[in-house]
């Protein structure tokens, strides 16, 4: 992890991720995972926080420079921001069809490039924005909220 912080604006955190680094790959929507688990989400939020988390990580692993993912921890939501430098997304809507992929062949044969990861992120989160510039990079924001807790702790939402 390159950071957490639990000041006033509740807690945050952060990790690096390295282009092409498939040995730390997924580090950080397991922590993050993990996280979710002890503040008390409940299952079936841990659930589609984690996909969306290993998703978009795996995204800036396979197909940026590298960037930051980032959690930040609510009562009731969290909200993930991945930001990378590299290539970016030229054609969002194209990139948010099943099955679509640019992953090379290297890449493929490890298993991944199925075309799946930003579908299952728009399935699994609340509210999702993909802001990219071609040649700079790319920002996907995510916010999953847990409906359970959001019920039981957070009765102003
Ligand atoms: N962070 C990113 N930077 C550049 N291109 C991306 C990024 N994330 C997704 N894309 C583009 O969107 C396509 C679809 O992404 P995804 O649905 O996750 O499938 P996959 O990762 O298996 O290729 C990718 O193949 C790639 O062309
Ligand atoms: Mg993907």
């Amino acid at each position: 992890m390159s950071g957490m912080n639990s000041g006033g604006e509740g807690l945050e955190m952060e990790f690096t991720i390295r282009g092409m680094d498939f040995r730390a790959a997924g580090e950080g929507a397991s922590r993050i995972k993990h996280t979710l688990k002890q503040i008390g989400f409940s299952p079936e939020a841990v659930r589609r926080a984690a996909i969306a988390a290993y998703e978009a990580e795996m995204n800036m692993v396979i197909h940026s420079y590298g960037g930051v993912l980032r959690a930040r921890f609510y009562p009731s939501r969290v909200e993930l921001e991945a930001c990378d430098r590299g290539p970016g997304i030229a054609d969002i809507e194209q990139a948010m069809r099943e099955g679509y992929s640019t992953a090379p062949p290297a890449v493929r044969e490890m298993g991944f490039g199925a075309g799946m990861g930003l579908p299952n992120i728009k399935k699994c989160s609340d509210f999702l924005e993909i802001q990219s510039e071609v040649g700079r990079g790319t920002m996907v924001r995510i916010v999953i909220q847990d409906k359970k807790t959001g019920q039981l702790l957070d009765p102003g939402r």
